[in-house]
């Protein structure tokens, strides 16, 4: 048992807060406001005798801070066990459920494998809630871009941009596809890659993430509940050419991936260069009983992605001993990323802004307006503009922001002007409307000095 753990051990029984043991199989995990919200099936009842399945229960959430504590949210997408005909009762399939936030409609979108118990209805099935726990509303099921679905998840990219990534043509290939502005449907943009003849080399139970502007997928072989070699492919685009790269995985049963399949891969917020690759330790007898497996992602200098055995590990050398414990740069606007950010910055002694950051960075007004959205939510009172052009920022600063220090690099100047910070050489000329907030030294400070 893992009663209330401090420290991550791979393969143990992993109790929520109210001491109960956690049943989120498949699943996946949303950061959002600070919160983490991990997705998964629950298979809480016995197996149907004589069988490897469970009947559906629903969808369970769970909440955390710290990544060990979890807090039981519920079940947020319960099975219908008075509708035979309905996609979610409980003799069907649903399996693999993964959660997006939509920006642009304020939903929350669950995509999920829906089956019958034979495996030949094979199709996408989507939920959408308004708060992250639930309860959602099931929308129905579909076949993206016509081809059969099995094992999905779902990747959004820092430019809001979500792709359904997804088995395909009986297990022949991985489908990704550009989901549509709202995530509500799956017939955009696609390409089908990581192609294999069949069962047992073709690949399912896709986890994607990015690093460095660089798109990984993980993937296991086709054996059902029994273990297989992982597999890990890159691309530079989501919808580009995907090179398959071997197995990540590292230590004894590296082979059998330590005994279980991934699910997920999950940005530690904050973090540098922190990943956590979440498996399943499949339990086909008592598949209730199934664990998870949580290992850090480690990387070479030249990007290879390597997932070492540890028996136990703690979070916290996720973030601590990195740069991202002193001081953070804030260099993309309204990104996952920067939301996860956000969290760790309560630690941090300053923000840093970098406007010419890295190509997704999108532009140095909006990023330095984050910083401050930043700011404000942690309580950060130190913000470092980074050389850089920060071009007509016009800045809304209010009283709650009189003991913020703006900085800025050396050779930079910048100008506040009421309840405006401007930088000295905005191309665009000071359009900014003056508006006094008390505490707020209005003039320009050239940082030469
Ligand atoms: C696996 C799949 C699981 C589940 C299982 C059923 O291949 O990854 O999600 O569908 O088969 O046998």
């Amino acid at each position: 048992m893992n009663p209330s753990p401090s420290s991550m051990r791979p393969g143990a029984v992993w109790c929520d807060t109210d001491g109960q043991p956690i049943q989120a199989h498949g699943g996946g995990v949303m950061f959002h406001q600070g919160v983490y919200y991990w997705y998964g099936e629950n298979k809480d009842v016995p197996n149907m005798p004589g069988t490897e399945r469970v009947e559906v229960v629903g969808v369970s959430c769970y909440s955390s801070r710290d990544l060990l504590n979890w807090k039981n949210e519920g079940v947020v997408l319960p099975a219908v066990p008075d509708d035979p005909d309905s996609e979610l009762h409980p003799l069907k399939v649903v399996e693999r459920p993964k959660v997006l936030h939509n920006a642009r409609t304020g939903k929350f979108v669950m995509w999920m494998h829906i089956d019958e118990i034979g495996y030949q209805y094979a199709r996408a099935g989507v939920a959408v809630a308004d708060r992250p726990e639930g309860p959602f509303t099931y929308l129905g099921s579909v076949r993206p871009c016509d081809a059969d679905s099995r094992d999905l998840t779902v990747f959004q990219d820092d430019d809001g941009a979500a792709y359904l990534v997804t088995g395909v043509l009986w297990h022949s290939a991985i489908q990704i596809v550009r989901l549509s502005d709202d995530y509500l449907r799956a017939d955009g943009e696609f390409v089908r890659v990581l192609q294999r003849p069949g069962p047992p080399t073709a690949r399912e139970s896709p986890a994607v993430f990015k690093r460095r502007g660089r798109y990984y997928l993980v993937s296991s072989g086709t054996t059902g509940w029994k273990p297989n070699e992982a597999e890990y492919a890159v691309a530079d685009r989501m919808l580009g050419e995907w090179t398959t790269q071997g197995n990540p995985c590292t230590g004894p049963d590296a082979e059998l991936t330590f005994h279980a399949q991934n699910t997920h891969v999950l940005p530690v917020a904050g973090g540098d260069d922190a990943f956590i690759v979440m498996f399943d330790r499949w339990n086909p007898h008592n598949l209730r009983d199934s664990r998870y497996v949580w290992l850090p992602a480690e990387f070479s200098e030249a990007g290879e992605l390597r997932i070492p055995w540890r028996d136990e590990w703690s979070v916290e050398m996720l973030t601590k001993g990195s740069p991202m414990a002193e001081t953070v740069t804030v260099d993309r606007i309204d990104s996952r990323q920067a939301y996860a950010e956000g969290e760790v910055l309560r630690k941090t002694s300053a923000i840093y802004v970098n406007p010419a950051g890295s190509d997704d960075c999108e532009g140095p007004v909006a990023t330095l307006a984050r910083a401050l959205e930043i700011a404000r939510s942690t309580g950060v009172r130190r913000i470092v503009l980074q050389a850089g052009r920060y071009m007509d920022v016009a800045l809304q600063l209010g009283p709650q922001d009189s003991d913020l220090v703006i900085e800025a690099a050396e050779g930079e100047t910048v100008t506040l002007v009421g309840g405006h910070v401007l930088t000295g050489w905005t191309d665009e000329g000071d359009d900014c409307i003056a508006c006094p907030v008390p505490g707020v030294r209005e003039g320009t400070r050239d940082f030469r000095s």
